[in-house]
């Protein structure tokens, strides 16, 4: 596996996941690569009261994250810290905040009914720059390179990333997202990976970022394994829940 900084070239990881047989022995997020902060200064994630990280998250404003509802449930936001700035979960680089604030989706009840969507409020200010919000759906047609990030599992039912991941994946259409998940709701979801699989988020990086540059298209909700043929990730689509994180994040 590539240790490069470098963002993978196209040619390269289409090369990559052509060549890999399914998603066993998929390095990464899933597939990916070594992933760079000076890129993505947004991407941060979540730890417990022991600084067991749990989750991604994303930078929205000077004091608020993003993540998935779903990673607000398990482990109650007084013992939940954002840990941003650290590529390396073994470093001391960046800061560590505690949650002050949580807004949950009030109609969130589990990532494959959607709207699976949170708002933490830090303690103190996240000095690294925000993402932009993605609003205009037309922006963002099936097809459109996107950008993973997280420090989940680096195969399906593997260990979690020591380092901060990426991963291009393409954003699928709504028939080829039902085709995977009957209960896929495009009003409040989103689909990405490559038909053959081979390249996804994995447990470990829910509540992260899919950006396509520096706007927000994506939050990582859930998917069917990783990287599976047919399955591609399933994201909380951003352009449906601007308004409502920025409502939020002190953004007005
Ligand atoms: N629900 C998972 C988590 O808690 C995220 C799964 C994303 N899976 C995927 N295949 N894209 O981290």
């Amino acid at each position: 596996m590539s240790r490069r900084f470098a963002p993978i070239a196209a040619t390269v990881l289409a090369a990559t996941v052509l060549s890999m047989p399914a998603a066993e022995a998929a390095p990464s997020i899933v597939g990916g690569e070594k992933g760079s902060l000076a890129d993505h200064p947004y991407a941060v994630y979540l730890v417990d009261s022991h600084g067991t990280q749990f989750c991604g998250g994303v930078i929205v404003s000077r004091t608020a994250v993003a993540t998935a509802a779903h990673c607000t449930i398990d482990v109650p936001p007084d013992e939940t810290s954002v840990v941003a700035g650290r590529e390396d979960k073994r470093s001391n680089d960046g800061v560590v905040l505690a949650v002050t604030d949580v807004w949950r989706h009030p109609d969130y009840r589990k990532p494959q009914q959607g709207s699976d969507l949170a708002v933490l409020t830090v303690r103190g200010q996240l000095p690294y720059r925000p993402a932009a919000l993605a609003r205009d759906a037309s922006r963002y047609p099936a097809g459109t390179k996107a950008t993973v990030l997280g420090w989940g599992r680096i195969a399906d039912g593997g260990d979690r990333s020591d380092y901060l991941r990426q991963a291009t994946v393409p954003l699928t259409d709504d028939a080829t997202c039902r085709t995977g998940y009957p209960e896929y709701n495009p009003a409040s979801m989103l689909c990405a990976g490559y038909p053959s699989g081979g390249t996804d988020a994995c447990k470990g990086d829910s509540g992260g970022p899919l950006v396509t540059g520096a706007t927000l298209v994506g939050i990582v909700s859930y998917g069917d394994g990783c990287g599976r043929p047919g399955k591609p990730g399933v994201y909380t689509r951003v352009t449906s829940f601007a308004d409502d994180i920025a409502a939020h994040s002190g953004l007005g």
